[in-house]
């Protein structure tokens, strides 16, 4: 473990006695707390080649969940793999302001999630509001086969429609059930010129699909935020999670296709995260 995280160290990657822990546990098959107290444990030969393994590819960059198969969300579990975009904390943003949106946790709430990518905020919406019923939509095929497999995991997909579709296609928006009581997306919105600047856990291994928001980076924003009011009921609510620098220029895209924009939320970092509207 000591020698991985030098070897991470050179690599200039952060937190990397956290990091090597965890691959030491995914090489031994074993959950990270079974490492504390045996560190003079001997280490079968066949474990220290397999941690060697996942050493390299995290010296060459991967992120850490395509690696260990799996990323927290909301304190869920969610099964992660390369074709879709690693859950991030600050996406827990937009679960937050969903959830003081709609505050009888009872109710049989309709929800859309747009971009659904691992599922993780329609399902853990879904987790959260017991009676609820949701839909998601998604281009990549690779991408929703993970969300349904996350979906069966947190036993809601009973309450989970998860379609294959694109939100540039003509009538998009009329072929998904609604209208729904909230409507959330975290789309794509890194400008196109800027992926290549990113580093490279996210540029070269996360789907570009996943990230690419156009020359701007609104143009996902103003695709969606045009069939916004078809597809909130009249007392419903848009959520959007959005870059860093972006809030004004959607709360303008909101207002400008007739949608009443609310203060944006702010994530932990202090960064203006989710950017919602009313009817
Ligand atoms: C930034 S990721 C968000 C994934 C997930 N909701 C999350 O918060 O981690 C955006 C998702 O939108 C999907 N997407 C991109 N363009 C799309 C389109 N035109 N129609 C439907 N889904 C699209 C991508 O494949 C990706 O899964």
């Amino acid at each position: 473990m000591r020698d991985t995280a030098v070897a991470l160290a050179a690599a200039g990657i952060d937190n990397v006695r956290f990091e090597a822990r965890l691959l030491l546990a995914k090489a031994a098959g074993l959950p990270v707390e079974a490492l504390i107290g045996r560190g003079r444990d001997p280490v079968a030969a066949a474990i220290v080649d397999a941690l060697r393994s996942l050493s390299v590819r995290r010296l060459q960059h991967e992120p850490m969940a395509y690696i260990l198969g799996e990323r927290e969300f909301w304190g869920l579990p969610f099964k992660v793999t390369p074709e879709v975009l690693v859950p991030r904390p600050d996406s827990e943003t937009i679960i937050e302001a969903g959830l003081a949106l709609l505050p009888d946790r009872e109710r049989c709430w309709r929800l859309l999630d747009l971009g659904l990518g691992s599922g993780c905020l329609l399902l853990t919406l879904l987790k959260e509001l017991p009676n609820a019923g949701g839909v998601g939509l998604e281009i990549s095929h690779g991408a929703l086969e993970v969300a349904r497999d996350n979906a069966a995991a947190l036993d809601v997909a009973a309450r989970a429609t998860l379609v294959q579709g694109d939100w540039r296609q003509p009538g998009w928006e009329d072929r998904l059930g609604g209208p729904f009581d909230l409507v959330v997306s975290n789309p794509p919105y890194v400008e196109s010129a800027a992926i290549s600047r990113l580093m490279p856990e996210v540029a070269q291994y996360e789907p570009r699909q996943a990230l690419d928001g156009g020359p701007d980076g609104l143009t996902a924003y103003r695709t969606i935020a045009a069939a916004g009011r078809r597809l909130v009921t009249p007392e419903g609510h848009l959520l959007f999670e959005v870059g860093h620098g972006q809030a004004t220029e959607i709360v303008g895209i909101l207002a400008s296709v007739g949608l009443a924009p609310l203060p944006p939320w702010k994530d932990l970092g202090g960064i203006e995260r989710v950017v919602g509207a009313r009817h």
